[in-house]
Protein backbone atom coordinates (compact mmCIF):
# COMPACT_ATOMS: atom_id res chain seq x y z
CA UNK A 1 0.00 0.00 0.00
CA UNK A 2 1.03 3.40 -1.14
CA UNK A 3 3.17 4.84 2.48
CA UNK A 4 1.63 7.85 1.59
CA UNK A 5 -1.29 6.46 2.42
CA UNK A 6 -0.43 4.13 5.19
CA UNK A 7 1.09 7.22 6.73
CA UNK A 8 -2.23 8.83 7.65
CA UNK A 9 -3.96 4.79 9.17
CA UNK A 10 -3.65 4.78 12.30
CA UNK A 11 -4.17 0.94 14.56
CA UNK A 12 -7.68 0.49 15.41
CA UNK A 13 -6.57 -1.24 18.28
CA UNK A 14 -4.11 0.94 19.95
CA UNK A 15 -4.12 4.68 17.30
CA UNK A 16 -0.80 3.81 16.89
CA UNK A 17 0.77 4.24 13.40
CA UNK A 18 1.01 1.49 11.43
CA UNK A 19 3.79 0.44 8.65
CA UNK A 20 3.59 -2.73 5.97
CA UNK A 21 5.66 -5.81 6.98
CA UNK A 22 6.35 -8.63 5.15
CA UNK A 23 6.36 -12.36 6.48
CA UNK A 24 7.09 -14.63 3.52
CA UNK A 25 4.33 -13.70 0.53
CA UNK A 26 2.01 -12.00 3.39
CA UNK A 27 1.93 -8.63 3.82
CA UNK A 28 0.65 -6.93 6.40
CA UNK A 29 0.24 -3.54 8.30
CA UNK A 30 1.48 -3.76 11.65
CA UNK A 31 1.86 -1.14 14.77
CA UNK A 32 4.45 -0.67 17.35
CA UNK A 33 2.74 -2.81 19.81
CA UNK A 34 2.56 -5.68 17.01
CA UNK A 35 -0.96 -5.75 15.96
CA UNK A 36 -1.10 -6.73 12.73
CA UNK A 37 -3.72 -6.20 9.71
CA UNK A 38 -3.60 -8.04 6.88
CA UNK A 39 -3.32 -6.62 3.33
CA UNK A 40 -6.29 -8.95 0.97
CA UNK A 41 -4.42 -10.08 -2.18
CA UNK A 42 -7.23 -8.16 -4.09
CA UNK A 43 -6.06 -4.77 -2.48
CA UNK A 44 -7.47 -3.92 0.54
CA UNK A 45 -6.15 -4.01 4.37
CA UNK A 46 -8.51 -5.36 6.68
CA UNK A 47 -8.66 -2.25 9.48
CA UNK A 48 -11.99 -3.71 11.52
CA UNK A 49 -10.11 -5.53 14.64
CA UNK A 50 -12.99 -7.44 15.45
CA UNK A 51 -16.70 -8.08 13.60
CA UNK A 52 -18.31 -6.26 11.82
CA UNK A 53 -21.70 -5.74 12.50
CA UNK A 54 -22.99 -6.36 9.64
CA UNK A 55 -21.05 -7.11 6.22
CA UNK A 56 -22.53 -4.11 4.17
CA UNK A 57 -23.60 -4.52 0.48
CA UNK A 58 -23.50 -7.88 -1.00
CA UNK A 59 -21.43 -8.62 -3.99
CA UNK A 60 -24.62 -8.63 -6.43
CA UNK A 61 -25.44 -5.48 -5.04
CA UNK A 62 -21.75 -4.11 -5.33
CA UNK A 63 -22.16 -5.53 -9.06
CA UNK A 64 -25.43 -3.74 -9.58
CA UNK A 65 -24.10 -0.72 -8.51
CA UNK A 66 -20.79 -1.21 -10.42
CA UNK A 67 -22.81 -1.21 -13.98
CA UNK A 68 -25.39 1.29 -13.15
CA UNK A 69 -22.62 3.84 -12.47
CA UNK A 70 -20.30 2.67 -15.03
CA UNK A 71 -23.25 3.59 -17.72
CA UNK A 72 -22.89 7.08 -16.35
CA UNK A 73 -26.39 7.54 -14.99
CA UNK A 74 -24.68 9.14 -11.89
CA UNK A 75 -22.08 11.19 -13.38
CA UNK A 76 -23.53 14.43 -12.59
CA UNK A 77 -23.06 13.53 -8.64
CA UNK A 78 -19.50 12.34 -8.91
CA UNK A 79 -18.47 15.98 -11.18
CA UNK A 80 -20.24 18.09 -8.49
CA UNK A 81 -17.99 16.25 -5.99
CA UNK A 82 -14.87 16.67 -8.03
CA UNK A 83 -15.83 20.31 -8.49
CA UNK A 84 -16.56 20.69 -4.53
CA UNK A 85 -13.48 19.07 -3.56
CA UNK A 86 -11.46 21.26 -5.56
CA UNK A 87 -13.15 24.39 -4.59
CA UNK A 88 -12.47 23.09 -0.81
CA UNK A 89 -8.86 22.44 -1.16
CA UNK A 90 -8.09 25.55 -3.04
CA UNK A 91 -10.04 27.34 -0.08
CA UNK A 92 -7.34 25.88 2.31
CA UNK A 93 -4.37 26.47 0.59
CA UNK A 94 -5.67 29.84 -0.27
CA UNK A 95 -5.81 30.73 3.72
CA UNK A 96 -2.72 28.74 4.66
CA UNK A 97 -1.62 25.81 6.46
CA UNK A 98 -3.70 24.90 9.27
CA UNK A 99 -1.94 24.45 12.93
CA UNK A 100 -1.37 21.31 14.05
CA UNK A 101 -0.07 17.69 13.13
CA UNK A 102 -1.77 18.32 10.13
CA UNK A 103 1.13 20.44 8.77
CA UNK A 104 3.22 17.32 8.69
CA UNK A 105 5.32 17.77 5.28
CA UNK A 106 3.27 14.92 3.86
CA UNK A 107 -0.12 15.82 4.24
CA UNK A 108 0.99 19.40 3.00
CA UNK A 109 2.06 17.49 -0.17
CA UNK A 110 -0.71 14.53 -0.09
CA UNK A 111 -3.83 16.08 0.74
CA UNK A 112 -5.61 12.85 1.58
CA UNK A 113 -9.72 12.52 0.26
CA UNK A 114 -11.58 9.78 2.42
CA UNK A 115 -14.95 8.15 0.99
CA UNK A 116 -16.63 6.77 3.93
CA UNK A 117 -19.07 3.67 2.69
CA UNK A 118 -17.45 4.08 -0.91
CA UNK A 119 -19.12 1.71 -3.04
CA UNK A 120 -17.07 1.33 -5.82
CA UNK A 121 -14.98 4.01 -5.63
CA UNK A 122 -16.56 5.35 -8.59
CA UNK A 123 -17.16 8.88 -6.95
CA UNK A 124 -14.02 9.04 -4.87
CA UNK A 125 -12.14 8.22 -8.55
CA UNK A 126 -13.69 11.04 -9.88
CA UNK A 127 -12.85 13.69 -7.12
CA UNK A 128 -9.29 12.21 -7.47
CA UNK A 129 -8.64 12.68 -11.19
CA UNK A 130 -9.80 16.51 -10.47
CA UNK A 131 -6.82 16.56 -7.80
CA UNK A 132 -3.87 15.36 -9.32
CA UNK A 133 -1.94 15.88 -5.53
CA UNK A 134 -4.19 14.26 -3.73
CA UNK A 135 -4.19 10.44 -2.46
CA UNK A 136 -7.28 8.78 -1.88
CA UNK A 137 -8.75 6.33 0.66
CA UNK A 138 -12.07 4.18 0.48
CA UNK A 139 -13.74 2.87 3.58
CA UNK A 140 -16.39 0.33 3.82
CA UNK A 141 -17.88 -2.51 5.57
CA UNK A 142 -18.40 -4.59 2.30
CA UNK A 143 -15.35 -7.20 0.92
CA UNK A 144 -17.11 -6.81 -2.44
CA UNK A 145 -17.45 -3.20 -2.33
CA UNK A 146 -13.42 -2.74 -1.22
CA UNK A 147 -12.26 -5.71 -4.32
CA UNK A 148 -13.40 -2.86 -6.73
CA UNK A 149 -12.62 0.18 -4.77
CA UNK A 150 -8.69 -1.00 -4.38
CA UNK A 151 -8.75 -0.94 -8.07
CA UNK A 152 -10.85 2.19 -8.77
CA UNK A 153 -7.82 4.64 -9.04
CA UNK A 154 -4.22 4.46 -9.13
CA UNK A 155 -3.82 6.85 -6.14
CA UNK A 156 -6.64 5.66 -4.27
CA UNK A 157 -6.25 2.64 -1.27
CA UNK A 158 -9.51 0.59 0.16
CA UNK A 159 -9.63 -0.20 3.88
CA UNK A 160 -12.25 -2.33 5.98
CA UNK A 161 -13.70 -0.16 8.31
CA UNK A 162 -17.39 0.37 10.03
CA UNK A 163 -18.20 3.93 10.34
CA UNK A 164 -19.69 3.62 13.56
CA UNK A 165 -16.74 2.70 15.02
CA UNK A 166 -12.95 4.75 15.91
CA UNK A 167 -11.73 5.04 12.28
CA UNK A 168 -8.35 3.83 11.40
CA UNK A 169 -7.17 7.29 10.50
CA UNK A 170 -5.20 9.66 12.61
CA UNK A 171 -6.76 12.84 13.90
CA UNK A 172 -6.82 16.43 11.37
CA UNK A 173 -5.45 13.89 8.58
CA UNK A 174 -7.74 13.96 6.27
CA UNK A 175 -8.27 17.54 4.04
CA UNK A 176 -11.79 16.46 1.91
CA UNK A 177 -14.34 13.74 3.24
CA UNK A 178 -17.05 12.19 0.91
CA UNK A 179 -20.05 10.27 2.18
CA UNK A 180 -22.69 9.83 -0.69
CA UNK A 181 -25.38 7.71 0.50
CA UNK A 182 -23.17 6.10 3.40
CA UNK A 183 -23.98 6.24 7.18
CA UNK A 184 -22.40 9.07 8.70
CA UNK A 185 -20.54 9.42 11.97
CA UNK A 186 -20.11 13.24 13.38
CA UNK A 187 -17.37 12.95 15.97
CA UNK A 188 -15.00 10.41 14.03
CA UNK A 189 -15.71 12.68 10.84
CA UNK A 190 -14.45 15.91 12.56
CA UNK A 191 -11.57 14.53 14.33
CA UNK A 192 -9.83 12.69 11.11
CA UNK A 193 -10.79 15.94 9.13
CA UNK A 194 -8.23 18.99 9.31
CA UNK A 195 -10.01 22.26 10.83
CA UNK A 196 -10.14 23.64 6.98
CA UNK A 197 -11.31 20.18 5.81
CA UNK A 198 -14.59 19.70 4.17
CA UNK A 199 -17.01 17.03 4.63
CA UNK A 200 -19.70 16.66 1.45
CA UNK A 201 -22.71 14.74 2.18
CA UNK A 202 -25.15 13.23 -0.75
CA UNK A 203 -28.39 12.43 0.27
CA UNK A 204 -31.06 11.82 -1.67
CA UNK A 205 -33.31 14.59 -2.17
CA UNK A 206 -37.56 14.01 -1.21
CA UNK A 207 -38.44 13.33 -5.29
CA UNK A 208 -35.36 11.01 -6.14
CA UNK A 209 -36.79 8.55 -8.29
CA UNK A 210 -40.15 9.02 -7.80
CA UNK A 211 -41.72 7.72 -10.67
CA UNK A 212 -40.26 4.04 -9.26
CA UNK A 213 -41.38 5.39 -5.94
CA UNK A 214 -44.90 5.37 -7.08
CA UNK A 215 -44.90 2.47 -9.74
CA UNK A 216 -42.96 -0.09 -8.11
CA UNK A 217 -43.77 0.57 -4.15
CA UNK A 218 -40.31 1.48 -2.89
CA UNK A 219 -38.82 3.18 0.54
CA UNK A 220 -39.65 6.79 0.57
CA UNK A 221 -37.26 9.65 0.79
CA UNK A 222 -37.95 11.04 4.65
CA UNK A 223 -39.29 14.67 3.32
CA UNK A 224 -37.09 15.37 6.55
CA UNK A 225 -34.25 14.21 5.48
CA UNK A 226 -31.77 17.43 4.89
CA UNK A 227 -32.85 18.22 8.38
CA UNK A 228 -32.06 15.13 9.83
CA UNK A 229 -28.45 15.15 8.43
CA UNK A 230 -27.94 18.43 9.12
CA UNK A 231 -29.40 17.65 12.69
CA UNK A 232 -27.27 14.46 13.12
CA UNK A 233 -23.86 16.57 12.14
CA UNK A 234 -24.71 19.55 14.12
CA UNK A 235 -22.49 19.19 17.01
CA UNK A 236 -19.61 18.78 15.34
CA UNK A 237 -20.02 20.78 11.52
CA UNK A 238 -21.77 23.64 10.18
CA UNK A 239 -23.55 23.32 6.36
CA UNK A 240 -22.40 26.26 4.68
CA UNK A 241 -23.44 25.45 1.12
CA UNK A 242 -26.00 22.84 -0.33
CA UNK A 243 -27.36 22.39 -4.20
CA UNK A 244 -29.99 20.10 -5.35
CA UNK A 245 -28.50 18.03 -8.63
CA UNK A 246 -31.27 16.84 -11.26
CA UNK A 247 -31.32 14.94 -13.78
CA UNK A 248 -33.39 13.03 -16.08
CA UNK A 249 -32.53 9.47 -16.82
CA UNK A 250 -34.20 6.88 -19.64
CA UNK A 251 -33.47 3.54 -18.60
CA UNK A 252 -34.53 0.23 -19.31
CA UNK A 253 -35.78 -2.35 -17.51
CA UNK A 254 -32.81 -4.04 -16.44
CA UNK A 255 -31.66 -0.74 -15.49
CA UNK A 256 -34.04 0.06 -13.14
CA UNK A 257 -33.99 -3.41 -11.69
CA UNK A 258 -30.32 -2.49 -11.06
CA UNK A 259 -31.23 0.78 -9.67
CA UNK A 260 -33.78 -0.57 -6.98
CA UNK A 261 -30.70 -3.06 -6.35
CA UNK A 262 -28.70 -0.67 -5.35
CA UNK A 263 -30.69 1.48 -3.01
CA UNK A 264 -32.45 0.81 0.82
CA UNK A 265 -35.02 -1.31 -1.08
CA UNK A 266 -33.19 -4.26 -2.24
CA UNK A 267 -33.22 -5.14 1.50
CA UNK A 268 -36.67 -4.70 2.03
CA UNK A 269 -38.65 -5.75 -1.02
CA UNK A 270 -39.76 -8.94 -2.27
CA UNK A 271 -38.02 -9.45 -5.07
CA UNK A 272 -40.31 -11.54 -7.20
CA UNK A 273 -42.93 -8.87 -6.85
CA UNK A 274 -40.81 -6.38 -7.79
CA UNK A 275 -39.60 -7.91 -10.98
CA UNK A 276 -43.39 -8.28 -12.11
CA UNK A 277 -43.67 -4.55 -11.58
CA UNK A 278 -40.59 -3.42 -13.44
CA UNK A 279 -41.65 -5.77 -16.59
CA UNK A 280 -44.95 -4.26 -16.56
CA UNK A 281 -43.22 -0.62 -16.71
CA UNK A 282 -43.35 1.10 -20.23
CA UNK A 283 -39.56 1.53 -22.27
CA UNK A 284 -37.64 3.53 -21.53
CA UNK A 285 -38.39 4.45 -18.45
CA UNK A 286 -37.73 8.12 -17.30
CA UNK A 287 -36.85 8.66 -13.81
CA UNK A 288 -35.93 11.68 -11.90
CA UNK A 289 -32.62 11.97 -10.33
CA UNK A 290 -32.61 14.30 -7.77
CA UNK A 291 -29.52 14.50 -4.69
CA UNK A 292 -28.75 17.28 -2.30
CA UNK A 293 -24.78 17.95 -1.52
CA UNK A 294 -24.54 19.52 1.37
CA UNK A 295 -20.57 21.41 1.99
CA UNK A 296 -20.03 21.27 5.50
CA UNK A 297 -17.08 22.70 7.83
CA UNK A 298 -15.57 21.73 10.99
CA UNK A 299 -16.94 23.96 13.69
C1 LIG B 1 -25.91 3.02 -0.89
S1 LIG B 1 -24.24 2.45 -0.91
C2 LIG B 1 -23.35 3.89 -1.52
C3 LIG B 1 -22.01 3.55 -2.09
C4 LIG B 1 -21.23 4.73 -2.73
N1 LIG B 1 -21.03 5.80 -1.78
C5 LIG B 1 -21.91 5.23 -3.98
O1 LIG B 1 -22.60 6.25 -3.91
O2 LIG B 1 -21.80 4.59 -5.02
C6 LIG B 1 -23.82 2.45 0.82
C7 LIG B 1 -22.43 1.90 1.11
O3 LIG B 1 -22.17 2.06 2.50
C8 LIG B 1 -21.59 0.86 2.98
N2 LIG B 1 -21.85 0.79 4.43
C9 LIG B 1 -23.01 0.47 5.04
N3 LIG B 1 -22.87 0.54 6.38
C10 LIG B 1 -21.57 0.89 6.62
C11 LIG B 1 -20.79 1.10 7.81
N4 LIG B 1 -21.32 0.97 9.02
N5 LIG B 1 -19.50 1.47 7.66
C12 LIG B 1 -18.94 1.62 6.42
N6 LIG B 1 -19.63 1.42 5.28
C13 LIG B 1 -20.92 1.06 5.37
C14 LIG B 1 -22.22 -0.25 2.16
O4 LIG B 1 -21.46 -1.44 2.16
C15 LIG B 1 -22.30 0.43 0.79
O5 LIG B 1 -21.13 0.20 0.03
ZN1 LIG C 1 -1.91 -1.37 17.76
Amino acid sequence: MDPRIVDRLRCPVCAEPLAEATAGTARALRCPRRHSFDLARQGYVDLLAGRAPHSGDTAEMVAARADFLAAGHYDVVSAALADAATDALHAAEAAGRPPGPATAAGEAAYPLVVDAGAGTGRHLAAVLAALPHAMGLALDVSKPALRRAAKAHPRAAAALADTWRRLPLADASVAVLLDVFAPRNGAEFRRVLRPDGALLVVTPAADHLAELVGALGLLRVDPDKADRVAGSLADHFAEVSATVLRARLELTGPEVSTLVGMGPSAWHTDPAALAARIAALPEPVPVTLAVRLGVHRPR
